[in-house]
């Protein structure tokens, strides 16, 4: 029995001590740590810290953002908006805008408004420079997507385009300060990695007020584009979302070359049936053709058309002529839309 005993007394003992060395180091980590630490105040975290804080956060902010610089833009707003709720997103919406909007435009803004309780209305202060016109000045709005910081991250994407399916997975990708699809209608086969284009339609985004202005630094200076300004500056080091389903382009459905846009899988039949519905964006870009907001002449239209061979049939899985089914069918869509969402 002594040695038992023995051992009892001293696991005791070896258990005292390991547990005042132990209240030692957390008391000493505590006081220093706690007060020392940049990201902790009082046991809050500062609001600055919460801000460039992304995916890890305890409780992420996500938004998707839409930018209007005229009333065109922002029924297009209107219309993804609505079309993001029908496809039940989670996360919230954001519209951006000048905040000089004059009289007629202040009253769409409160039309808008109360059809749309659900969005969140950021007027931001124009930018006074006398440099670039006004075409310029509207690819440099996007970027206030770069100062929303009340958000972790944000899916912020240009309003020319027609929202096809609910995009909140985006928001769970890996962090990362910006993160683009390629600008694959633009990179050729043997375009070196590093000089691929990046396109800047669709940007996931932590907003970080320093990168913001180092954006706006840099697009003033230079006079650039949005897109020349993303790839100069993330170019190297954004993330690549895959630009399938996320960068569908609609003169994708005018081509008849469609390996860039399936690459890698270039020997995959294309189909645009399948390809409209499992893609979650698709933007308007079929010049001469102008876009879907603006007046078009029967004749634009019909030269627009994508081909359709007298002899196409239907198949299973996919109507005759599906490129021109589908395609037709995003303008009507977009129609349909701005007949409903539209009237401010
Ligand atoms: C921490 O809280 C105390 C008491 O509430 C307050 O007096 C002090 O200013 C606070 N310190 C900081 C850095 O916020
Ligand atoms: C399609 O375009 C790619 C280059 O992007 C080219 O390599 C390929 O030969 C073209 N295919 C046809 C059938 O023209």
């Amino acid at each position: 029995m002594r040695l038992p005993t023995r051992l009892a007394g001293f696991a005791a003992l070896a258990f005292v001590s390991i547990m005042i060395l132990m209240s030692t180091l957390w008391l000493g980590y505590g006081t220093d740590a706690l007060h020392s630490s940049p990201l902790l105040r009082n046991g809050t975290f500062l609001d600055s810290w919460s801000a460039s804080w992304t995916t890890e956060q305890l409780q992420p902010r996500f938004a998707y953002v839409q930018y209007a610089t005229d009333l065109d833009y922002l029924c297009n707003a209107a219309i993804n908006f609505a079309r993001l709720k029908r496809f039940g997103v989670t996360y919230n919406k954001v519209l951006i805008f000048p905040e000089d909007w004059s009289t007629g435009q202040a009253t769409a803004i409160r039309n808008f408004h109360s059809a749309n309780p659900d969005v969140e209305l950021r007027p931001f202060a124009v930018l006074s420079t006398s440099k670039g016109d006004a075409t310029w000045r509207n690819s440099l709005t996007k970027f206030h997507a770069f100062a929303l910081t009340d958000y972790t991250r944000v899916l912020a994407f240009d309003s020319d385009s027609l929202v096809l399916q609910n995009m909140d997975h985006y928001f769970l990708a890996p962090m990362a300060a910006v993160a683009v699809p390629r600008a694959y209608w633009l990179n050729s086969d043997d375009t070196e990695v590093g000089k691929q284009l990046l396109g800047s339609h669709i940007m996931l985004i932590e907003p970080n007020q320093e990168r913001y202005k180092q954006i706006i630094d840099e697009a003033l200076a230079s006079g650039d584009f949005d897109m020349e300004i993303i790839n100069r500056m993330f170019g190297k080091s954004a993330m690549i979302l895959p630009h399938r389903r996320l960068a569908l382009l609609s003169g994708e459905l005018r081509a008849t070359n469609h390996s860039k846009y399936l690459a890698p899988d270039v020997g995959e039949e294309w189909n645009a049936m399948g390809e409209i519905s499992r893609a979650y964006l698709v933007h308007f870009s079929d010049w001469p053709l102008p876009k879907p907001w603006k007046r078009r002449t029967k004749k634009q239209w019909e030269a627009a058309l994508p081909i359709c061979p007298d002899d196409d049939v239907e198949t299973a899985d996919r109507p005759r002529c599906a490129d021109r089914f589908m395609w037709s069918g995003l303008y009507e869509d977009y129609d349909d839309g701005k007949e409903r969402y539209c009237k401010f």
